[in-house]
């Protein structure tokens, strides 16, 4: 039984409890708002200005920093919803725009949750950034026995489509296709063995790319990948397999307009070479693309259990990898995969052995800034001033 985060699962199943008993009451969504709405958030500006935020020190050079979370956070959390909204210029949904929450049969759609994240984000001068179009997980129940080579096609098309007109012109940046590279010695061009290759070959990726930009032709679109850090055998491949991908997009005028580096980190991995991340960076640059930071969290799931250490360890972990990347001016957007150490997918995904809570986020579980949150800030502060393109 992994050890889950005692304050996260509460939440969640406080959450869930109230939305059965909400559902039953047929009360929709208004105790979540009332709830909601109990607890103005501050106006962005009434923080101490030495602080700032986040999002501010950001700003300040042509940045933008935002997190991932879930709606079931905001809503049932009015105090992380304040912390949410004051850090970050951006939201990402970490659940919500996947097939298995968005897609409840092969016909409908269920905007329940997406529409919330909207409203929240634009009642408080968030942007949204969505996450994911295509991905091999996090796939319907109904998918695998649906999906064909003779219908694949219509149905890619179908769900982008209609995902991306709905949110037109209110979208920051979609990734479109999520984890495409895997390498392995079957595919010299190391594409995930997914259904939509299988079913419609690499073309899939070039089909759900124009797809999404005739949906909205103001749309940011985004490759997004993992494992891109370090300087071990699947990370130097994985570089390599990406940026031939890239390559090949631009070239038949594909309209990719980012890479997303997701950098989800280790703490104890000591294989990070800063020159040889700026020269891949620098390499997607040079082919007229941008570079986001799109997942950034630091896992301390094998460190010593000392607090003070872990938090010095994760910070300076942030600090050399954000001072690299930032480096490069392509680099123009920094996502934390979660704000707070109440909310971390680590938490059930990479638990400690020792069964203490772990802290890979800028905030820690009561939401206060951490040796993280500052190291993110002062990266932000020795980073060059971005023009926009
Ligand atoms: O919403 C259901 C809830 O109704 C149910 O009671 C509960 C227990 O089964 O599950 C809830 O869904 C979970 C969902 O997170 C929302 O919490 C899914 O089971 C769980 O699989 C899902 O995990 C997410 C995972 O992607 C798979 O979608 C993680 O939160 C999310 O952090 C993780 O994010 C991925 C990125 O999308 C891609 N890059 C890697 C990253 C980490 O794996």
């Amino acid at each position: 039984m992994v050890s889950i985060n005692r304050r996260a699962f509460l939440a969640t199943s406080a959450t869930i409890a109230a939305e059965i008993v909400l559902r039953l009451s047929g009360g929709g969504s208004q105790i979540n708002d009332q709830l909601y709405a109990a607890t103005p958030l501050p106006v962005r500006n009434s923080l101490p200005t030495d602080e700032m935020t986040l999002a501010a020190r950001a700003a300040r050079k042509g940045l933008q920093y935002g997190a991932a979370t879930n709606h079931r956070f905001l809503r049932t959390d009015p105090a992380f919803a304040h912390a949410f909204a004051r850090e970050c210029s951006i939201l990402v949904p970490e659940f919500e725009f996947k097939w298995s929450r968005i897609r409840p049969s092969a016909e409908t759609f269920d905007f329940s949750a997406s529409d919330w994240l909207f409203e929240f984000a634009e009642q408080h001068g968030l942007q949204v950034r969505g996450h994911p179009l295509v991905w091999h997980q996090a796939l319907p129940r109904w998918f695998d026995s649906t999906v064909t080579p003779q219908n694949a096609e219509r149905i890619l098309v179908h769900h982008i489509t209609t995902i991306v007109r709905r949110y037109a012109g209110r979208v920051h940046s979609w990734d479109v296709v999520n984890e495409a590279i895997l390498p392995s010695r079957r595919s010299p061009d190391g594409l995930i063995n997914s259904a939509w290759l299988k079913f419609l070959g690499p073309d899939y990726i070039d089909l759900a790319f124009r797809v999404a930009a005739e949906a909205d032709p103001n749309a940011v679109l985004v490759l997004n990948d993992y494992g891109l850090d370090y300087e071990t055998r699947h990370g130097k491949s994985k570089r390599r397999l990406v940026l031939s991908l890239l390559e090949r997009l631009v070239a038949a005028g594909t309209p990719v307009h980012a890479l997303g580096i997701q950098a989800h980190l280790r703490a104890w991995e000591d294989r990070f070479k800063p020159a040889e991340m700026q020269k891949f960076l620098q390499s997607v640059a040079d082919l007229g693309l941008d570079v986001f930071v799109t997942e950034l969290d630091v896992s301390d799931q094998k460190l010593p259990g000392q607090i003070e250490y872990r938090d010095e360890k994760v910070a300076r972990v942030y600090r050399d990898y954000l001072d690299t990347v930032l480096s490069v001016p392509a680099v123009k957007l920094v996502i934390t995969w979660g704000l707070s150490d109440r909310y971390t997918w680590l938490q059930y995904h990479r638990p400690r052995s020792d069964g203490l809570d772990v802290r890979p986020l800028p905030l820690d579980s009561d939401l206060q800034r951490k040796p993280a949150w500052t190291a993110i800030a002062s990266a932000f502060d020795r980073a060059s001033h971005r023009e926009s393109r």
